[in-house]
Order: C-alpha cells, then sequence, then structure tokens
C-alpha cells in the first residue's frame, strides 16, 4: 500500500494479577506433577485475577497508563484505543470504552477486536493501517486476556496452560521513511473441527429463562500444537516475502507465548538460534492476547534484548487466526 506516514513505537507497559498459581497448586487440584507440566509446555507458574481486587478493566488500564506515561503522550491526544480481548469483563461496554474513560481520553475513539491469541498483533497491523492514511497520529493498542474465568479448574488438560495479563504500546505517526513496521501480514480460517473454542453459554439468558450449563475453554492440544508448527514458519515467509528481508536479519523472534514446545520446535525448523527466541512463558503461562508485549517488556527489564534490534512478533490462536509484525525496535528503557 502507499504509504503516507510510518509508525514507531514510543511506550510499552505492562500488568499482571498479583496471585501466582504455581504447577505445585495444580497438583492438588487433579492428578498432575511440576515435572510433567514443565516438560510439556515450559511452564512452572501463572498469575491469575483475584475477583473483586482485579480485573480486565484494572490491569488494562495499569499496562496503558505506563506505556501512556513511557511515551510522554497524554491521553487527551490519543486518537484511538483499540483493546485486542476474547475475554472482556462484560459482553458491553467494550473494554476500550472503559479504559477511554479510565485515562480522560475523551478525544479517542475506542473500540475491541477479538482474534483471541492473535490479538495483539491483529490491532497493531489494525492500527498502523490508520497512521498509514494520516487518519490518526496517536494510537494506543493493548492486548489484554483474563482466561482464568474460562478455565475449568478440574481439566488438566487445558488449565495447565493459560494466565491472566495485560500489555500495551503506544504508536505515533512518523515520517514512512522513517516507519519502524518493516512488513506484516495476518490470515484466517474457519475452525471448522472446533479444536479451540470458548463460547458464552455459560450465562443466564433472563429474557429466555434459559440457564445453559457452564462451558469452559475446549482445545483439542495436538491439533493446536500442529497448527503453531505449521503456521509460525508459514506467516513469517508471507511476510518476508514481499521485503528484502530475510529471517537471518532478524535479531530476536518473539512469538505467542502458547506452549514452550511450539516456540522450540517451530524456531528449530525456521533455523532461529535458541538464545534469539524471547519466552517469558515459565513465569507467566500463556496470556492469549497479551502474550507478546509481556515477553518483550519482560526482555527488556531483563536486558535479554539490546536495543535497537529487528523482531519478528508471531501471533496465533482461535479463530483460526494467525499472523506476523516484523519490527524495527527503538525503544529503551
Ligand atoms: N498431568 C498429567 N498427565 C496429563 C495431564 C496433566 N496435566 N494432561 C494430560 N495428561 C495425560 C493424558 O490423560 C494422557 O494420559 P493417557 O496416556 O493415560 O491417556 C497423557 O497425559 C498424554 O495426553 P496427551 O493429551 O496426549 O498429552 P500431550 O503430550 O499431547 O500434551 C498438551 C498435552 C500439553 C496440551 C499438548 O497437547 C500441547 O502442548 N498442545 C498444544 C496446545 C497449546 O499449546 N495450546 C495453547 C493454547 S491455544 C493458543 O494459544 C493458540
Amino acid at each position: 500500500m502507499q504509504k503516507n506516514y510510518g509508525i514507531k513505537f514510543i511506550g510499552i507497559g505492562t500488568a499482571l494479577p498479583s496471585k501466582v498459581v504455581k504447577n505445585t497448586d495444580l497438583e492438588k487440584l487433579y492428578d498432575t506433577t511440576d515435572e510433567w507440566i514443565y516438560q510439556r509446555t515450559g511452564i512452572r507458574e501463572r498469575r491469575v485475577v483475584e475477583e473483586g481486587k482485579e480485573s480486565g478493566f484494572s490491569l488494562s488500564t495499569q499496562a496503558a497508563k505506563k506505556a501512556l506515561s513511557m511515551s510522554g503522550v497524554s491521553p487527551a491526544d490519543l486518537d484511538l484505543i483499540i483493546v485486542a480481548t476474547a475475554t472482556p469483563d462484560n459482553l458491553y461496554p467494550s473494554m476500550s470504552c472503559l479504559l477511554q474513560g479510565a485515562l480522560g481520553a475523551n478525544s479517542a475513539i475506542a473500540y475491541d477486536l477479538s482474534a483471541a491469541c492473535s490479538g495483539f498483533v491483529y490491532a497493531v497491523i489494525t492500527a498502523a493501517q490508520f497512521i498509514y492514511c494520516g487518519t490518526y497520529k496517536n494510537i494506543l493498542v493493548v492486548g489484554l486476556d483474563i482466561h482464568s474465568r474460562f478455565m475449568d479448574w478440574s481439566d488438566r488438560s487445558v488449565s495447565i496452560l493459560f494466565g491472566d495479563g495485560a500489555g500495551a504500546v503506544v504508536l505515533q505517526s512518523t515520517l514512512a521513511a522513517s516507519d519502524e513496521i518493516l512488513g506484516y501480514s495476518m490470515q484466517s480460517q474457519a475452525d471448522s473441527k472446533s479444536d479451540l473454542v470458548l463460547t458464552n453459554h455459560n450465562i443466564f439468558y433472563p429474557a429466555r429463562n434459559v440457564k445453559i450449563s457452564p462451558n469452559f475453554t475446549k482445545m483439542n492440544g495436538k491439533a493446536i500444537f500442529e497448527f503453531g508448527l505449521k503456521i509460525i514458519p508459514e506467516t513469517i515467509n508471507k511476510t518476508l516475502a514481499p521485503t528484502s528481508l530475510k529471517i537471518s536479519d532478524f535479531d530476536y523472534l518473539i512469538p505467542h507465548q502458547a506452549n514452550k514446545r511450539i516456540i522450540d520446535s517451530a524456531a528449530k525448523k525456521l533455523g532461529f538460534p535458541n538464545e534469539k527466541v524471547i519466552s517469558n512463558i515459565e513465569k507467566v503461562g500463556n496470556t492469549s492476547a497479551a502474550s507478546i508485549p509481556l515477553a518483550l517488556k519482560d526482555a527488556m527489564d531483563t536486558k535479554k534484548i539490546k536495543v535497537p534490534c529487528k523482531m519478528l512478533w508471531v501471533g496465533f490462536g482461535a479463530g483460526l487466526t494467525w499472523g506476523t509484525v516484523a519490527v524495527n525496535w527503538n525503544l529503551k528503557l
């Protein structure tokens, strides 16, 4: 597309609930072990909201405030807020409108975007379009998910994986020649076999006087494993094909933190050395739309990455949805 402007990342912020649930805590819920979970997933612990104390609203507000403070952009100067989430606190109002109110971002347009674990990548690409064509200057993107509310905590095949969290970035328009997004692509395909599903039938429908028995996140683990492994190399190759860049030009790969075994196998397939693959899944589990900004900020905090650098962000998840953003990252703490 014709780009009239470029994108600059000027702020990042994250938030996690304070309650830690370790694998050893799950040993008390069902027949499992810390070692089994760690070997199969790379996860040792995850964070879970405490109802009444924390929520999607509180986490996204904390993450957004930190990102805005780093960016130096006043909430009043935000043009657009996109919250990527598949697990909002309410069906409506949207998380983004609630966040707009909390921030006092009175000039912004606010809407949510639902693309499950690809949500952050989809939202950054969506925000970029508004900047490229010159419609907006300052955009806040938040990845947020609170999966703990939708877990069957007696199902050992799924509840071992997920954690709660939020991550935010601020994008600002700059000269087209200085664009920090080096390439992107997104794709979707109907999950015809229902390999990863969360319905909202676990609510009481007062108008119909119907109460349907609870539904929780349902996953065909093997199918999702194969899906992740297949699409990570494919989406990266699709993203880089129209550019002059090669995989070896990138310093870091930050895949959606679904599962360490998927990440490691995909990196091996791509020939990406382990030290260049960013992962914090051990400490936070799979935080869905929040996982890429949480892994990125953790890598910045722990000095795992040297800035400036080139990175590949790869999202994949329910829908099915997937996509990549290739980034020239210049933001220092
Ligand atoms: N602890 C101990 N044993 C377990 C557990 C557990 N938590 N869960 C399952 N098992 C048992 C099973 O009952 C089975 O026992 P059996 O052989 O006696 O029947 C055995 O372990 C093997 O079960 P599998 O389901 O074949 O286990 P698998 O090796 O496939 O591992 C896992 C399961 C970890 C879910 C794996 O399929 C996986 O990693 N899938 C990827 C899914 C994923 O990462 N999703 C992320 C969320 S979606 C997203 O972000 C896009």
